[in-house]
């Protein structure tokens, strides 16, 4: 499938080759499992961010008075993890960005239709300075596309410029992110690799099979 995209960006490096083999092994334990995810989200995270607002700043050091590149704090950002999966990325964002808000987003995909059902949804009111709100959705698979552009739209109907919204997955389908890119040309999609295809239920192939279970150690 050919995949329609601009804003799209795979994160291609031996550090995430060598982590994403070991989380597509179904031999690694959820340990293994959710180390090598964080390796792969440091690298996923300084692209999300690359290009948030810095403003100067006056900083002395021990030795003189020099200028700095700080975050602006007129500008906001959110952290958007889908649960249940999503959340294996907020320890590293965090980490990274500890003045961001999260915003929580339970859905969960009805088996039948493959849509999202939303179940929690923790984001709080934007109420101005839209132009400078940031938001990062998570959630390490982007498959149908389904639920990433319910969580697109939601922020959008909040007032996010869609050019300030990033998507950022480990392993994500063409169809996918054909569907995002259809609706959404100004979202950026960060990802670490592009699989094959879906299978009828909605799983990427070859993938990782199901991300939740693979780190909340619930496999059958
Ligand atoms: N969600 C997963 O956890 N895995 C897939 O392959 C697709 C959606």
């Amino acid at each position: 499938m050919e995949v329609l995209r601009t804003n799209l960006k795979i994160l291609k490096h031996p550090i995430i080759d060598n982590n994403l083999a070991i989380i597509r092994n179904k031999n690694s334990d959820c340990e293994k499992f959710k180390n090598a995810v964080k390796r792969i989200t440091y690298m996923l995270i300084y692209e999300a961010t690359k290009t948030l607002p810095t403003v100067k700043k006056e900083v002395e050091t021990p030795l003189e008075k020099t200028i700095c590149d700080v975050f602006d704090n007129d500008a906001q950002l959110i952290i958007a993890p889908i649960l249940r999966a999503g959340m294996i990325f907020c320890e590293v964002a965090q980490e990274l960005l500890p003045f961001a808000n999260v915003h929580h987003i339970g859905m969960y995909r009805d088996e039948g239709t493959l849509e999202p059902v939303w179940y929690y949804d923790k984001r709080k009111e934007i109420k101005e300075n839209k132009e400078k709100v940031f938001v990062i959705i998570l959630d390490p698979m982007l498959a149908t596309g389904n639920s990433a552009v319910d969580a697109i739209k939601n922020f959008i109907a909040k007032g996010v410029p869609e050019k300030n919204i990033t998507f950022l997955s480990l392993i994500s389908s063409p169809e996918g992110i054909k569907k995002v890119s259809e609706k959404f040309n100004e979202v950026q999609i960060i990802t670490s690799v592009v699989d094959r295809t879906l299978n009828n239920k909605g799983y990427i192939l070859p993938g990782l099979g199901d991300a939740g279970d693979r780190i909340y150690n619930t496999l059958d």
